[in-house]
């Protein structure tokens, strides 16, 4: 364990004020709830909200809630490459995870092979906007139109990002946010489903209406995790629980069974002022993804409208990625690894998916890095990452350690797309 600066992959720290809502919240959770709710059907103009202790309870209500809806099917199509908590919540739901590969520049599905990846058993389509980039849902909803399958915007790692003007989560049918460590804002843990449609709200509502709300014992211990939290999660601390292999920090898990709870009144409290403290976290990613953009010319066309909640980077090969990765280990920069495997290689689904191969998504999971994004990235870390980078991407520019981030001169050779993106 080394004690130095170490900057998390992803952060969102809680206030003073939060806390104080938040512990007010064991006592009057009720007003907070109502509150809440007020303010999340207000934000993202949707007509039904409901409030869970995860997004991964958040997804396995909706999909029991569509499973009712559509008895006769119980295919869930997704992304072959996404967060392991999603075919966990199919599973608990006791339904059938189906894959369709991706696009390694967007980790969106790859359009053209959705057509042939949907038949009559499909019962939704669930598009990611994967680091908070905004998925096609328009497309996606194109391929579904006519055939009785729903649209599951997971939302989990884009709270408060849109397309042309409208929030995402509610383009599709129903969306889901996830309120856990890392995310876009945090309370602890927590999930939040939002729909504008009659129909699907009231399958939720049937399923929602008997879950228990965590007990005082349940909120305590999380209101203790969430205080550890906010204090480690500070670059100056963070090394040790970075140091701590039994933490699992960063590990992504296939998780057989999970609570499905309704949200605590403690974790709402937390949520006192969440639109304005969303919009500017949400601003920083932004700012710091431009900024990290512009240095290391990862997308030319990048006009900061995307909070990414870690800024991707397909490196050209393992190798290069491994290094990169241990480099910043050493240095405690926060570059971090994704989702370890493609979702038909997790052990628990084996068998799943024999003789069929998502070749774009084994390759991100060999070769994808994440840069931070959060409010404690300094201005040097900036620059230490972009030196990083260029050490082992494109030597020649190794001396642009000597530049502000913010200025990096046009002759510095940009990374070449062929760099970033070569499969073959
Ligand atoms: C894409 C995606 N979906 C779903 C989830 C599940 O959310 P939660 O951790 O709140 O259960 C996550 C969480 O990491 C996620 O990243």
């Amino acid at each position: 364990m080394k004690i130095r600066r170490t900057i998390p992959p992803v952060a969102a720290p809680v206030d003073m004020n939060m806390l104080f809502h938040g512990i007010t919240g064991l006592f009057k959770g009720e007003s907070h709830l109502k509150r809440l709710e007020r303010e999340t059907m207000d934000y993202f103009n949707v007509k039904h909200v409901f409030f869970v202790s995860s997004g991964k309870a958040a997804l396995t209500i909706i999909l029991n809630a569509l499973k009712s809806l559509s008895p006769e099917r119980g295919e869930i199509l997704i992304p072959a490459y996404t967060c392991f908590s999603v075919p966990s919540a199919i599973k608990k739901a006791g339904l059938k995870v189906a894959l369709c590969d991706i696009d390694p520049k967007t980790f969106d599905f790859q359009q053209g092979l959705l057509k042939s990846a949907i038949n009559k058993k499909t019962l939704c389509i669930m598009p990611n906007h994967l680091f908070g980039i905004p998925s096609d849902v328009k497309g996606i909803k194109d391929v579904c139109k006519g055939k009785g399958i729903f649209v599951l915007e997971d939302v989990a790692q884009a709270m408060g990002g849109e397309m042309k003007g409208n929030k995402l989560g509610t383009l599709g049918d129903v969306g889901f946010f996830s309120l856990g460590r890392g995310k876009n804002i945090t309370c602890g843990s927590g999930g939040i489903i939002v729909t504008n449609s009659d129909r699907i709200a009231e399958a939720i509502n049937g399923i929602y209406s008997e879950l228990e709300y965590p007990n005082m014992k349940e909120q305590i211990k999380d209101l203790l995790q969430i205080i550890a939290m906010n204090i480690f999660i500070r670059p100056s601390l963070y090394w040790f629980p970075s140091g701590l292999p039994h933490l699992k920090l960063g590990e992504t898990f296939f998780y057989k069974n999970f609570p499905v709870k309704k949200l605590s009144g403690m974790n709402a409290g937390f949520l006192w002022g969440w639109q304005k403290r969303l919009e500017s976290l949400n601003k920083i990613r932004r700012e710091a993804a431009r900024l990290l953009n512009k240095c290391l010319g990862l997308q030319k066309d990048y006009d900061g409208a995307i909070a990414y909640l870690r800024l991707p980077f397909v490196a050209s090969s393992k190798e290069l990625r491994d290094k990169i990765y241990s480099s910043s280990r050493e240095k405690g920069l926060g570059i971090s690894l994704m989702y370890p495997t493609p979702i038909n290689e997790i052990e628990e689904l084996e068998g799943q998916f024999n003789g069929m191969a998502f070749p774009q998504a084994k390759v991100v999971s060999e070769r994808l890095l994440t840069m931070p994004t959060h409010q404690f990235l300094s201005k040097k870390d900036k620059e230490d990452i972009c030196r990083l980078f260029r050490t082992y991407v494109n030597a020649s520019a190794s001396d642009i350690h000597k530049r502000n981030a913010e200025d990096i001169p046009k002759k510095y050779r940009k990374v070449k797309d062929n760099e970033a993106y070569n499969y073959n």
